[in-house]
């Protein structure tokens, strides 16, 4: 088995769907550039059916970007899939990825249908989709909470049909990291034609282990991983670029994959995705948030600044930040405090430090952080 996985970014699809989100035609090409940059290997664009914004979207997307698979969502119906085909018209690569639920539960009440005329819709659009196109992936909705052994047949049947690609998500977040790979590896390992098409994870987070449960399915032999910038999307959001492809970048001696993205853009494309989104960052956000490089207690202050190692995995100049952060707080020690005021250009004999130590932790005891004009005003006072 290969050790590339490959990155399918849906920020400006299943990200999109954010409640309260909306980016106009220029944002999304701003963002499309910028995830191309990045090295992204396949940009879903959108749902062209779905409006007309959509559709512009994936035919805008189609004649700019290159170098990339641009890839349109459609449910497992004709006039969907003849859209997307259109839209996606101009593009070099282009992929339909098309689907409907397996789960018992979609099957009954969303779809009306039977495991049988569910399997039939399925082969029936993929069909369709692969004389227009030359990439199908197919999708099997809320894949998370269905029968294995239905989930095996609709996988054989599909690919049988001409889908290249398998997308198994776990649409509610349900799964656990080791249920989501055993589904995985189960696949794989049970379905007759499983090496004709690469599988791909697609996790939401609704039990905060979307990031998780993609890397438990990369172990179980999935290739492909579906994220989104800052881990936006529906509800608590789906699985975030950033947090897979650091942890596959950091612990490349446990997963031994590889990715083809520049991390060292990452920094940059998730502030400009969550300007551009309205979508803050959580302060103590993995591998991008505001505090990931920050250091604030004495102790952890102490070990960075003798070896950055000590408290830090990832160098942080690896997604594109400055360098770490020593951050003055009321639990910051000496060596914190000695080392920011030499970076503002002072120091001091020992007697006269310990007297500003002791008025810095009287501030630092009023207030959450003491910044830089706070420590000139310490050092002002004889
Ligand atoms: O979460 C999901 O199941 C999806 C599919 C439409 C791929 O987003
Ligand atoms: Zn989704």
């Amino acid at each position: 088995m290969s050790d590339r996985v490959y990155v399918f970014d849906t920020t400006l699809r299943d990200g999109e769907q954010s409640p309260g989100v909306h980016l106009d035609m220029a944002q999304k090409l701003t963002i499309g550039h910028a995830l191309v940059d990045l090295g992204v290997d396949i940009l879903e664009a959108g749902f062209p059916i779905s409006s007309p914004g959509d559709f512009e979207s994936v035919n805008t997307l189609s004649k700019e970007l290159k170098g990339v698979t641009i890839c349109g969502l459609t449910r497992a119906r004709a006039k969907d899939i003849e859209v997307a085909a259109e839209a996606l018209q101009p593009a070099e690569r282009p992929r339909i990825h098309t689907g409907l639920g397996v789960s018992k539960n979609h099957l009954e009440h969303k779809l009306r249908m039977t495991e049988d005329e569910g399997l039939e819709t399925g082969v029936k659009a993929v069909k369709l989709a692969r004389s227009l196109v030359n990439d199908v992936e197919y999708f099997m909705e809320d894949s998370g909470r269905a029968e294995r052994d239905y989930v095996y047949r609709v996988v054989e049947a599909v690919i049988a049909a001409g889908a290249t690609v398998i997308n198994v998500p776990d649409t509610t977040g349900f799964s656990t990291p080791q249920e989501y790979r055993d589904l995985i590896q189960g696949i794989i390992e049970n379905v007759p034609n499983s090496d004709k098409a690469v599988f791909s994870c697609h996790c939401h987070n609704d039990l905060g282990m979307a990031t998780a449960n993609c890397l438990a399915g990369v172990r179980g032999g999935a290739r492909q991983v579906e994220v989104t910038i800052n881990g936006i999307g529906e509800r608590a959001g789906n699985t975030a670029l950033e947090e897979v492809v650091m942890a596959l970048n950091v612990r490349q001696d446990y997963y031994a994959c590889t990715t083809r993205i520049q991390t060292q853009k990452l920094l940059e494309v998730s502030r400009m995705v969550s300007e551009m989104t309205g979508m803050v960052v959580q302060r103590n956000k993995a591998v991008v948030g505001a505090n990931a490089y920050a250091h604030s207690s004495g102790i952890h202050q102490d070990g960075v600044l003798k070896e950055r190692s000590t408290y830090e995995i990832i160098d942080p100049t690896l997604v594109g930040a400055l360098r770490s952060e020593i951050v003055l707080t009321a639990r910051s020690g000496r060596h914190g405090l000695k080392h920011r005021l030499f970076q503002l250009g002072y120091e001091f004999p020992s007697e006269r430090f310990e007297t500003i130590y002791e008025a810095f932790l009287k501030v630092a005891d009023q207030k959450s952080e003491v910044d830089d004009e706070d420590l000139r005003q310490l050092v002002s006072v004889r």
